[in-house]
C-alpha cells in the first residue's frame, strides 16, 4: 500500500492482505453471527481469495468493543457510536428496518448532519457535532442526543379513484450532549441501502456515466441527471454511494462508515466523528489505526465482491417491465449498465439505476431545523436486490428515510424530473398498477 492514500484514489490504494493473515482466527466474538449462509461472490475466487473473502463476511458481522477491552483486535469503539457492526444496520446485509412509526428513530435509521449555505445548498458537518448525530455511547460517555419523527398524512388520488396515504416526515432532536443545534443546522434521516452489488457499481465506467447524463440532456424527457462530482477539477471522480452518491468508491464508504457511526479510526479516515466533543477526542484508543489495515482490506475486499441477489420471476413480469419502460422509470432506473473488471469483458448488469443524481422536489428535501427545504439531488436508488427485502416477511422502507411503506407510496413521492412518470403512474388503473409494483418487488 503506498504510503499516502489521496482521497481520490482510495479504491486503488486498497490491495489484499495475505492468505496467512485470512486464516488467522478473529476472537470469538467476531465469529458470524447474523447469517450462517456463506454469502456468494459475482465471480469465481481462487482459494486465497476466498479466505479473504470470508474473513471480509467475518468483519461485517463483527461486534466492536470499546477500547482496551480484552479482545484486543476489535476494540476501539466508539466511544460516540451509532451500532457496533456493520450488519446491525444493513441487516443480513440488506436495507435497514426503518421507522415503524412517530417517537424514537431506530439505531439503523442514521441523522446526518449539515447545515444550510447562504444559496440553501447544503454544506455537510457541522462543528459540534460532526457529520453524524451519534445517538449510543460506551460506559461513562454520553450520547449526542436522541432523534425523533412524527408523522403526518396526506392523501393523494389517483386516476381511477382510489386512494393512498403518504406519510410525511417532521424530524427533530434533543437531549443534546452540548450546544444546541443553530435553526441553520439540516437534518439528513438515511436509512441504510442494502449493500450487494456495490462492487459492480464501482466499475461502471464514468464514460458510460458521462454519456448516459448526455443522453438524459438530449431526449427532451425534462429528465437530466447529473453525476455526483466528488474532488478537485482535474482529479474529480464520481460519486457512486449513498443516497446521494456523495461518496466515491467502496473504500471511501466503508470508511465513513467506521469511523462515523462506529467511532473507530481506520486506514483511511484517522479520526472519529468527535465533532468538537473534547472527552471523545481524547479517549482512549483501541489502536493507530483502530481497525487494523489487513481487517480494513478485507472487509472491502467481501464488499467489493459481494453478489446481487437473483430476481425472482413473477408472473406477468413482461408487462411490469413494459409498464416501467411506458411511464418512463426506465429513463432513470436504466436496466443495463457494464462492469468494467480489470483484465474481463464488459459485464451487463441490471441494477436498475443510472447512478446520476436528480432534482426530487421539496417534498423530498431535507429540512433545516426552521422547516426550510435544503436544495440537494439525489441518486436514482438501485432497485435490485428489492426480492429479499419482499421475501424476508418484514416491513419494508422505502426512500431515503424510509418513509414509504409501499412502492406505491415511493412513486407518489417522486416529483420535479420524476413529476411527469409519476403522473403516468397514477393514470394507470389497478391491474395495471399491481403489475407494475409486483415485477418491482420481484427485482
Ligand atoms: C448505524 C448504521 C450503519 C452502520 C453501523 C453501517 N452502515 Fe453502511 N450505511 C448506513 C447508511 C444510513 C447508509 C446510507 C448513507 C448515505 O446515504 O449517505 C449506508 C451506506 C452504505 C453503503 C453504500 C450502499 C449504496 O448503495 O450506496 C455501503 C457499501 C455500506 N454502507 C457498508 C457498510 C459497512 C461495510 C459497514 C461497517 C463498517 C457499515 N456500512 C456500517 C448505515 C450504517
Ligand atoms: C428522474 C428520475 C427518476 C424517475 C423518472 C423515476 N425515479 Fe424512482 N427514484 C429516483 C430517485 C432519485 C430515487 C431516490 C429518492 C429518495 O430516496 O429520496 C428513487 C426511488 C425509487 C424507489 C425507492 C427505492 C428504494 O430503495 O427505496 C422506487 C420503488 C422507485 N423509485 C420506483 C420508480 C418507478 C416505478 C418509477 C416510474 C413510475 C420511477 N421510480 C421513476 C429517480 C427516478
Amino acid at each position: 500500500m503506498p504510503a499516502r492514500c489521496g482521497a481520490l484514489l482510495l479504491a486503488a490504494c486498497v490491495g489484499l492482505p495475505g492468505p496467512a493473515f485470512a486464516q488467522q482466527a478473529l476472537p470469538d466474538a467476531a465469529h458470524l453471527q447474523a447469517d450462517a449462509r456463506r454469502p456468494l461472490s459475482w465471480r469465481s475466487l481462487s482459494e486465497d481469495e476466498q479466505a479473504v473473502f470470508d474473513l471480509g463476511y467475518r468483519v461485517f458481522n463483527t461486534e466492536w468493543v470499546p477500547a482496551n477491552s480484552p479482545a484486543g483486535r476489535i476494540d476501539g469503539l466508539g466511544p460516540l457510536f451509532n451500532a457496533q457492526r456493520c450488519d446491525a444496520c444493513h441487516t443480513s446485509r440488506h436495507r435497514g428496518r426503518g421507522p415503524a412509526g412517530d417517537g424514537e428513530l431506530p439505531a439503523d435509521l442514521v441523522v446526518q448532519l449539515g447545515r444550510m449555505g447562504a444559496d440553501g445548498t447544503l454544506v455537510r458537518g457541522t462543528y459540534v457535532y460532526g457529520y453524524v448525530l451519534n445517538t449510543a455511547a460506551v460506559h461513562g460517555y454520553q450520547p449526542e442526543g436522541r432523534a425523533t419523527v412524527l408523522y403526518t398524512t396526506q392523501v393523494r388520488t389517483l386516476a381511477d379513484g382510489s386512494k393512498v396515504e403518504l406519510r410525511e416526515p417532521r424530524y427533530g432532536v434533543d437531549d443534546l450532549s452540548g450546544a444546541p443545534l443553530a435553526s441553520s443546522t439540516v437534518l439528513m434521516p438515511r436509512i441504510p441501502p442494502g449493500v450487494q452489488g456495490v462492487g459492480l457499481l464501482e466499475l461502471v465506467a464514468t464514460e458510460e456515466l458521462e454519456r448516459i447524463a448526455a443522453e438524459e440532456r438530449k431526449s427532451g424527457a425534462g429528465v437530466h441527471g447529473r453525476i455526483a462530482w466528488v474532488g478537485e477539477e482535474g482529479q474529480r471522480v464520481p460519486g457512486r454511494f449513498g443516497w446521494q452518491a456523495t461518496e466515491p468508491s467502496v473504500a471511501s464508504q466503508v470508511s465513513i462508515a467506521f469511523a462515523r457511526e462506529m467511532g473507530l479510526s481506520n486506514p483511511l479516515v484517522a479520526a472519529a466523528d468527535c465533532g468538537a466533543d473534547r472527552r471523545c477526542l481524547e479517549a482512549p484508543s483501541g489502536g493507530s489505526p483502530e481497525v487494523e489495515p489487513a481487517l480494513f482490506k478485507a472487509l472491502v475486499f467481501f464488499e467489493r465482491l459481494h453478489a446481487v441477489p437473483a430476481e425472482r420471476p413473477v408472473q406477468d413480469s413482461d408487462a411490469g417491465a413494459r409498464l416501467f419502460a411506458a411511464a418512463g422509470c426506465a429513463d432513470c432506473h436504466r436496466d443495463t449498465l457494464h462492469a468494467h473488471a480489470p483484465g474481463r469483458a464488459a459485464l451487463p448488469i441490471h441494477p436498475y439505476t443510472d447512478l446520476l443524481v436528480h432534482e426530487m422536489g421539496e417534498g423530498l428535501a431535507d429540512r433545516d431545523l426552521s422547516g426550510k427545504p435544503a436544495r440537494e439531488a439525489w441518486r436514482t436508488a438501485p432497485l435490485w436486490g428489492l426480492n429479499v427485502a419482499y421475501a424476508s416477511g418484514q416491513p419494508v422502507r422505502l426512500l431515503h428515510d424510509g418513509r414509504a411503506r409501499s412502492v406505491e407510496e415511493a412513486i407518489l413521492w417522486h416529483d420535479a424530473e420524476a413529476r411527469s412518470s409519476r403522473e403516468r403512474f397514477s393514470a394507470l388503473d389497478a391491474a395495471q398498477r399491481r403489475a407494475l409494483v409486483a415485477w418491482i418487488e420481484s427485482l
